[in-house]
């Protein structure tokens, strides 16, 4: 079937959108205060992150870092404890950078303008529009995953929307739509439709969409097919063993690593880890082991790009010297300022305990 031509029939579709979006739309902590700062940080936590995931890291963080000054000054350890869990936390340094810039060349507040908007670090095209119309009121296009599949499948789009031209031409058929008097209104509908009604992988909930009339595709097969993305290429496996090494004081401590400062996880604290090999060894020379090597349960995690097949290894260590990169860090401390991302969840979550039961407690 070919594409159909858009415009003509899709004039109507955004009051369709925003009437249904106004009547039902959940009411969420960025949208009851809508402030630029709020918004600016809910979109970036919920880029890749489900609404639900991120409603407790919001609050936290809002309580914690109310304005972008607080933001600009906090300790990158403290911001990055702030989002331990949520992953991809480039994120969370980009926002930092940007508060920095936003203090320096905007005297603390956001800019109401969109390419200003862009020029700030983490804020790409989505991003920009979706600040930009929803704090702002100005009537540019926010388009993301959701938001392709949904024109994708208005249109009838049979052509790979990651795509750069393809995503294009989608973007500006939303840019010719976004009404001037609500862009917000009509960008959050489109984003909505796409997590609540119009959804991946299956076949949509068109029963309950208030533009099927204008829809390519609705109610027939050819909705869940769509839309069109070229096969991701398979992520690379890595087999990894990761170090428990823990100290006999009371409190007991564990030997953490900080990564370097690119790549992934860049500059977190972590679970010191080699690519696996046939023997174990002490990740810092002139560490000495004081127990046998403790073998724990296998674990993996699942990178945008990498899988992490893990095996574990337990260790009691002696205090000693370490070198820059490396600390002994005790239950408090891990609690109050040490992010460990999820990935050394399944030995992390096992820390208080051991940590407790120093053996020179008895
Ligand atoms: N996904 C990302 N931003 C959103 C928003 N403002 N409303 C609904 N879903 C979203």
């Amino acid at each position: 079937m070919s594409e159909r031509q858009p415009q003509k029939e899709l004039n109507g579709c955004a009051a369709s959108l925003c009437a249904w979006f106004e009547e039902g739309q959940r009411h969420l902590p960025w949208r009851i205060e809508p402030t630029p700062y709020r918004v600016w940080v809910s979109e970036i936590m919920l880029q890749q992150t489900r609404i639900e995931a991120v409603l407790g890291y919001f609050e936290r963080f809002m309580r914690e870092l109310p304005t972008v000054q607080a933001l600009a000054e906090v300790d990158p350890d403290r911001l990055m404890k702030l989002w331990e869990g949520l992953g991809y936390y480039s994120r969370a340094r980009n926002l930092q950078k940007a508060a920095r810039q936003i203090v320096s060349e905007y005297g603390g507040e956001l800019p109401a303008d969109y390419d200003a908007l862009k020029g700030l670090a983490g804020i790409g095209e989505y991003t920009a529009g979706a600040i930009a119309s929803i704090a702002f009121g100005i009537p540019v296009p926010a388009v993301d995953g959701n938001v392709l599949r949904v024109l994708a499948r208005l249109t009838g789009c049979e052509r790979d929307v990651m795509n750069g031209a393809v995503r294009r031409e989608l973007t500006a058929l939303a840019a010719s739509l976004v009404p001037t008097d609500r862009p917000g209104t009509f960008n959050q509908a489109l984003m909505e439709l796409g997590e609540r009604v119009c959804l991946p992988n299956t076949m949509p909930r068109c029963e309950h969409c208030p533009v099927a009339y204008a829809c390519a595709v609705a109610g027939s097969e050819r909705a869940a097919a769509l839309p069109v993305r070229a096969p991701k290429k398979p992520r690379r496996i890595e087999e990894r063993t990761v170090y428990v090494l823990l100290t006999k004081g009371t409190p007991g401590a564990v030997l953490l690593h900080k990564r370097e400062d690119n790549g992934l996880l860049a500059g977190l604290w972590e679970l010191p880890n080699t690519l696996r090999t046939s023997t174990y060894t002490l990740p810092v020379a002139g560490m000495r082991r004081v127990s046998d090597w403790l073998p724990l349960p296998e674990s993996r995690h699942i990178f945008s790009h990498i899988e992490w097949h893990m095996n574990g290894v337990l260790a009691l260590v002696e205090p000693c010297e370490l070198p820059e990169g490396y600390a002994f860090c005790d239950e408090a401390a891990l609690m109050r300022d040490r992010a460990l991302p999820t990935a050394f969840r399944a030995y992390a979550h096992m820390l208080p305990t051991w940590l407790n039961q120093s053996p020179t407690k008895g």
